[in-house]
């Protein structure tokens, strides 16, 4: 799998490391980040996209790994960052973000959240809806007083387009909670226009996230061309990643290719185009090394029930996500035929919580070392406490040295915001 590489033992190596190594050193469950991986892919976007629309930048969807050693990372690599939270807004500062490369995102924005966004000198501020809009001409007014300072925004345009993806991912059709249908968009864009502070740049469009062809993307790109010309257009992220074999997303640079071509074709020649990509930057830089507990074969499957589940990779659970699985410490081993037919399953108490299903295992044992590659998205975002499992740690790997970023949880925290 991506991120991994075979020894001649056929022990899956990940960063350079062998996984009995990471295992030992750092115990199972965990997450373990291929760092040249993350930062190829980072370069990919950012060059690629600097090669073909010179003025643009490409800022992480940071929902799918907000963790401070991932925007340390990717601040490094240049990129800018998607927010969508207070939290996560936090969590970008202290990761080393420039403030004027922050993008602020939400569909129910607090005051509280926006003046902080105000307050660091966030860069983009994305009108959802109107309140947006009088929450921030207040803060402005009261904050900034007649020193004349504006707050640039975007307005989300809602397109009504609907990719083949599943329903709770799907972002731009109509119903949607997020953003504005075109005319509540030229409503709000005819608003915008006459504000004092807040300073209209363009538009923002999202439509959903693992679209696996290149085609409603362009279909988003016409969708804001009819809403007017502007400075700055942002097309949002929602490449897919290459979860199994059978999955062929467009590449970094088809996708590239193909929304820039529109752009050039479509959007103002000299626009600023900004892009947000999330899960396609780190899911596949991602490895999850889980250990067998316990193997049991009922009604013609053989469930392989290891030590971590839907408390750190919630996306089986919640969209019916399928990855691969193999026994990690003999990926290539050959005896005993294809393997028998197995679900990989977690300790946790409900029915869903898988975290493969319908793999072939080779001869699973006890003891095994399962890998689930493909993990690096939207898994340490939507980990949590169900029966009280402790979230695992994440691991940076390179060049065969093996680096912890996240501390694994403990007991103890589970209990520190008990009162007594
Ligand atoms: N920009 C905006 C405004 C978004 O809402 C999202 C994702 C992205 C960019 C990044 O999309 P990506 O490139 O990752 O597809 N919790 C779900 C994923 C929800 C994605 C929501 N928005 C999951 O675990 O699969």
């Amino acid at each position: 799998p991506p991120g991994t590489s075979t020894a001649p033992d056929g022990g899956l190596r990940i960063g350079g490391c062998p996984v009995t190594e990471l295992a030992a050193r750092h115990g199972t469950p965990a997450l373990f980040i291929d760092e040249r991986a993350l930062r190829d892919r980072a370069g990919r976007y950012a060059d690629g996209l600097a090669a073909r629309r010179p003025d643009s930048m490409a800022a992480f969807a940071s929902k799918a790994f907000p963790c401070t050693a991932v925007y340390r990372l990717l601040a490094e690599e240049g990129l800018g960052v998607d927010v969508a939270s207070g939290g996560e807004l936090a969590l970008a500062l202290a990761g080393g973000t420039d403030p004027a490369k922050v993008i602020v995102h939400g569909n129910a924005k607090t005051e509280d959240y926006l003046r902080a966004a105000v307050e660091a000198g966030a860069g983009l501020v994305v009108i959802d809806n109107f309140d947006d809009i009088d929450r921030l001409e207040h803060l402005m007014a009261r904050t900034h007083g007649a020193g004349g300072r504006t707050q640039g925004v975007l307005v989300r345009v809602t397109p009504d387009i609907r990719p083949d993806t599943h329903e709770a991912v799907s972002t731009g059709q109509r119903g949607s909670k997020f953003g504005l249908l075109p005319p509540q968009a030229r409503e709000a864009i005819a608003r915008l226009r006459g504000s004092a502070r807040l300073r209209l740049d363009g538009l923002h469009v999202h439509i959903g996230s693992q679209i696996l062809d290149t085609e409603p993307f362009v279909r988003a790109v016409a969708a804001v061309a009819e809403l007017g010309r502007f400075p700055v257009y942002d097309l949002g992220g929602g490449l897919g990643a290459r979860y199994t074999y059978d999955d062929r997303p467009p590449t970094v640079e088809a996708y590239l290719d193909a929304l820039t071509a529109a752009v050039d074709a479509l959007l103002p020649a000299g626009a600023r185009l900004i892009i947000e990509p999330g899960r396609s930057m780190v899911a596949e830089a991602g490895v999850s090394l889980y250990r067998v507990v316990t193997v049991k074969r009922a009604g013609g499957e053989t469930m392989v029930a290891v030590d971590g589940g839907m408390g750190d990779n919630l996306e089986v659970a919640l969209y019916g996500q399928r990855f691969e699985a193999a026994v990690a410490t003999r990926v290539h081993r050959t005896s005993g035929g294809p393997g028998e037919l197995c679900r990989v399953v977690g300790p946790h108490c409900e029915s869903g919580d898988v975290l493969s299903a319908g793999v072939h295992l080779q001869d699973p044992r006890p003891g095994d070392l399962i890998a689930v590659p493909v993990t690096g998205a939207y898994t340490y975002s939507l980990a949590n406490n169900y029966n009280a499992a402790c979230r695992p740690p994440v691991v940076f790997c390179r060049d065969g040295r093996s680096r912890p970023v996240v501390r694994r949880e403990t007991h103890a925290d589970l209990m520190r915001r008990d009162l007594p």
